[in-house]
């Protein structure tokens, strides 16, 4: 798996990654959701310098310009719901393309343990598309491998883009296993450590309660 790891560059992509992870900022939700947007759309940015281009003659008011354009069949899948506002960045930037919601989360058997429920997904057919999945916490990687074998059922894509805010290193290790090879990881940043509850240490607390405050627990 190729790893692009952002941070690693000094951009203002750091602006918003300190400001999704600064406890006091994060608390204002509109802000909060636009940083992550800001990432889907940089992230996006730096994707499409690796996508597929076919030349085009655009017709101007005063003439013809001869330029490249994207060729690829895009999707978008976001996992629901802290998906939502990077799905939003990226669909910015890759406006005319095909969209894909899968719903996963964690079901807990006991404080520490945990399995990933999929239990909703509306997708068009993937087959020889490009895919690119976002889920802003990369933890333990458990739900972006349930989300991709749910995917699987649907049509197996030619390229695969995962795009993350921030990762664990132990999740990056997780989804090089399980992901096929040639699967691209696009990450803001990668922290260290993963706590009992498989949070990321340090990284930013509850993405989806902060982007769309708290809900119950199951
Ligand atoms: N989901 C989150 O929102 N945060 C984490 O740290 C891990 C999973």
């Amino acid at each position: 798996m190729k790893i692009h790891h952002l941070a690693k560059s000094p951009s203002v992509l750091n602006n918003y990654l300190a400001q999704l992870r600064d406890k006091e900022l994060q608390q204002d939700s509109m802000r909060f959701r636009r940083n992550l947007e800001r990432i889907g759309e940089i992230i996006s940015y730096e994707i499409s310098k690796e996508l597929h281009h076919k030349e085009e003659v655009v017709h101007t008011p005063l003439g013809r310009k001869s330029t490249v354009t994207l060729q690829d069949r895009i999707v978008i899948c976001s996992v629901l719901r802290a998906g939502l506002p990077l799905h939003q960045g990226i669909l910015n930037y890759f406006d005319w393309v095909e969209n894909s919601f899968i719903s996963a989360y964690r079901y807990h058997t006991s404080d520490t343990e945990f399995e990933i429920i999929v239990e909703y997904l509306a997708s068009p057919d993937l087959d020889n598309k490009v895919l690119i999945l976002a889920d802003p916490m990369l933890a333990s990687g458990h739900s972006l491998v349930a989300t991709f074998e749910a995917l699987s059922r649907v049509g197996l894509p030619r390229e695969i883009h995962l795009v993350t805010a921030i990762a664990s290193q132990e999740g990056v290790e997780y989804i090089s296993k399980h992901f096929p090879r040639g699967t691209r990881l696009w990450v803001g940043d990668i922290d260290e450590e993963l706590n009992d509850y498989s949070y990321i240490v340090p990284g930013l607390g509850d993405a989806g309660d902060l982007a769309f405050g708290r809900k119950l627990q199951k």
